[in-house]
């Protein structure tokens, strides 16, 4: 077995830093924005990147086509009498546009020990880290088969990621299957998701008309789509507290459990650092456990955005002929999407049948798992990397590959996350930093070494 320290591993890392950067520079600056079909080809560039990188890395490689974008899966082979883990991450990222980034959002700017550029840490950097730390334990002769499954489609909900592992299921078979592709709670700690919301997108639209028309000709007789879109939302939900006005919404909601509220007691969460972190003004609330609790435990009713009429300087006086809004909910374990797609539509129907509502795709919630042996080599390889073990608790973001890799692969997920909440998911200037991926490398190359003894 080999025996390789803490101290190998940062040499190792110290070594290979300028390599490092160098590829997730390359990656970087592919914008591998998967909801916009002006970057089709990119995403796919990215894909290509990657199998090239996963080869050059001494891993055989392949591209898997869907009716989407790609999937990559890449394999470092020891031999088929020996266990087998599947590393996944995603390779897509978040649109960047606005004016808030310091730089091209798809520049890769090296700032000291930091990296910026959309997908540093959603996920590429990640993705990045746990490829160094799986060269290094397989080059160390861990007996261990290490495959990778990237995404491309990730941000956009996973559409087309379940039937492709289907399909290919003997490809992609694996005991196990690691995710590195979630956030700690401050940087004082190692965090594991116990456990992910999940989501459903809807669109909500309302035509009352063909064309703008004079406010002064037409306004007290014709209906207003934004005002009614407006009245409609509100009705939804209560913008200011956040409660969900739905009835019914609520009723799968398992409250936490003893030990998960004395979790998240000592998890490290300050309100006042979440507020630095994600730049808030204010909240609807600033006790701690209410935010965590309504971050990670609760179910949402989210506006994205509304559009419809007039949004250019001073006033144009129409009205407008229709109005759309953008609008998600996060669901909690034991939620169904289906029964909150119900839920929606008629309470919709009766408060405002003209109005139109589109169901996107699903993600269901996901409730992890926090003990027995891989929870446990979880919990060891980040002590061996960052010298502390990790807190359980639950996060609030949506994977959607994760219970599609459960249910088709049979193989159970866990979590090595790398992010930190400073490094902005989807937000601009999205950072992340040397000691998460000296650390993560080594989180990783334990983690592997551990598994190859179980
Ligand atoms: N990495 C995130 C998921 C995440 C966020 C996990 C926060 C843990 C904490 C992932 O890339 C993501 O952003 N997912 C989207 C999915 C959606 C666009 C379908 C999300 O959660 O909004
Ligand atoms: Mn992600
Ligand atoms: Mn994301």
């Amino acid at each position: 077995m080999p025996g390789f320290t803490r101290e190998e591993l940062q040499s190792y890392a110290r070594g290979k830093r300028a390599e490092f950067e160098g590829v997730l520079e390359k990656i970087v600056e592919i914008p591998s924005v998967s909801v916009d079909p002006k970057h089709k080809h990119d995403v796919h560039r990215a894909a290509e990147y990657a199998v090239s990188l996963l080869e050059s890395f001494g891993a055989k490689a392949k591209m898997y086509g869907t009716k989407g974008h790609p999937i990559v899966h890449g394999r470092f082979d020891r031999g088929a009498s020996y266990p087998t883990v599947t590393v996944y991450n995603h390779l897509d990222v978040q649109p960047a546009e606005g004016p808030d980034w310091n730089s091209e959002p798809f520049d890769f700017i090296r700032d000291g020990d930091k990296y910026r550029g959309r997908g540093t840490t959603d996920d590429k950097g990640p993705a990045m880290t746990a490829l160094f730390g799986a060269r290094y334990a397989f080059e160390q002769g861990v007996p261990l088969n290490i495959h990778f499954l990237w995404e491309l489609e990730e941000e956009i909900g996973s559409p087309h990621f379940e039937t492709t592992i289907r399909a290919n299921a003997k490809e992609f078979a694996t005991d196990s299957v690691v995710v590195s592709d979630t956030v700690w709670v401050s940087r004082a700690r190692p965090a594991c998701p116990a456990g992910l919301r999940g989501l459903q997108g809807f669109r909500f639209e309302l035509q009352t008309g063909e064309t703008d028309q004079h406010s002064g000709t037409a306004g007290g007789a014709a209906r207003n789509p934004v005002a009614e879109l407006s009245h409609l939302l509100a009705e939804c939900v209560d913008g200011k507290t956040g409660k969900v006005k739905i009835p019914g919404f609520y009723k799968d909601v398992v409250p936490p459990t003893k030990k998960e509220l004395e979790d998240l007691r000592k998890c490290g969460f300050t309100v006042k650092d979440f507020k630095k972190d994600h730049l808030f003004r204010s909240l609807r609330t600033n006790d701690a456990l209410d935010v965590m609790k309504r971050i990670w435990m609760m179910p949402t009713f989210e506006v994205h955005g509304i559009a419809g009429g007039y949004h250019g300087p001073g006033v144009k006086t129409i009205i407008p002929p229709k109005a759309t809004a953008i609008v998600s909910c996060r669901l909690v374990p034991k939620m169904r999407a289906e029964k909150i797609v119900k839920l929606v539509k008629d309470f919709v129907r009766k408060k405002n049948p003209d109005v139109k509502v589109l169901a996107e795709h699903a993600l269901p919630p996901y409730e992890g798992k926090t003990t027995g042996p891989y929870a446990d080599a979880i919990r060891g390889a980040m002590k061996f990397a960052f010298g502390k073990e990790p807190v359980f608790v639950r996060e609030g973001g949506s994977i959607g590959a994760v219970l599609s890799m459960e249910n088709v692969l049979k193989a159970p997920v866990f979590f090595l996350g790398l992010s930190l909440p400073e490094h902005g998911y989807h937000a601009p200037n999205e950072n992340f930093d040397w000691p998460q991926a000296e650390g993560g490398m080594a989180a990783f190359a334990d983690y592997f070494r551990r598994l190859s003894q179980m």
